[in-house]
């Protein structure tokens, strides 16, 4: 149970596996109820297997049109909804500038989570309480040449996310609306051999559920890529253009 003694109604979108997965074990872990998504069936199963009770499933792609539907159903069927973090997501390099892997990308990163965040949000302002995150990336800070469509769709996660915080505060809700932007992060996401500041899995999922729970606005995963963050702000284009 957590430390408020309080059992949480949490649904995790993209939690097949990664750093949603792991967010979803741990909070069934300390006897939440987790509702988790994603589009490989078989894995969903086998997690809802390890947490009997503790973790129920839907299947569905964030971009298909019944993605709402299933949504509903799931927030009904774990009796309601406190949490929803968004970290279904897309990460390729586009060396080629490929547009299909453009398309596929933004499809996943843009839409299907503009849709899910707008329903959330007005969900929870309905309810009057609960909290919602997004899984954004420290790519949102800058653009960048090997992945342009998964930077530029991350600085709409980060800049949406901004938006929503400022709007519940604006109408005195106390709604949590947390942007994480991690750096490295140990999936299979995290590609290349240029990797730095590498974050364990478990690791990551802790603070993530932290500043969830802290309903910081802004966090970054580790702390110390607010740095990176700021650097990558301030660099005039000049210098960037020889690293981005
Ligand atoms: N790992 C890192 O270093 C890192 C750093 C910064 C940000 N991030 C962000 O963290 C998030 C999670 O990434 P990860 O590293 O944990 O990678 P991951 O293991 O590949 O997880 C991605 C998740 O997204 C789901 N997903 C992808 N496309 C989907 C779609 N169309 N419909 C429904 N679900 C979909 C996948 O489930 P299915 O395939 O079963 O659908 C999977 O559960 C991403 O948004 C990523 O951009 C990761």
């Amino acid at each position: 149970m957590n430390a408020d003694n309080q059992m949480k109604r949490i649904i995790i979108i993209g939690a097949t596996s990664g750093i949603g997965r792991k967010m979803a074990e741990q909070y069934a872990a300390k006897g939440n109820i987790v509702g988790i998504t994603g589009r490989r069936k078989e894995l969903l199963d086998e997690i809802e297997k390890n947490f009997p009770g503790k973790i129920k499933t839907a299947c569905f792609d964030v971009t298909a049109s019944e993605n709402i539907v299933k949504l509903s159903a799931l927030i009904r069927e774990i009796g309601g909804l406190d949490i929803l973090v968004y970290s279904s997501g897309i990460g390729e390099p586009s060396k080629e500038l490929d547009w299909q892997l453009d398309k596929a990308t933004v499809d996943t990163n843009v839409n299907g989570f503009i849709e899910i965040a707008n329903w959330s949000f007005n969900y929870l302002i309905k309810q009057g309480h609960g909290s919602m995150a997004v899984i954004s990336s420290i790519a949102a800070n800058r653009g960048n040449s090997w992945a342009p469509a998964y930077s530029a769709s991350k600085a709409f996660q980060s800049n949406y996310f901004e938006a929503l915080a400022i709007k519940a505060k604006r109408i005195k809700k106390d709604i949590g609306i947390t942007c994480i932007e991690p750096g490295f992060v140990d999936t299979k996401m995290a590609k290349g051999n240029k990797r730095f500041w590498l974050v364990s899995l478990e690791k990551a999922a802790q603070q993530m559920i932290t500043a969830i729970d802290r309903k910081k606005r802004k966090v970054y995963v580790s702390k110390r890529w607010w740095l990176v963050a700021k650097l990558m702000r301030w660099t005039p284009f000049w210098i960037y253009k020889k690293l981005g």
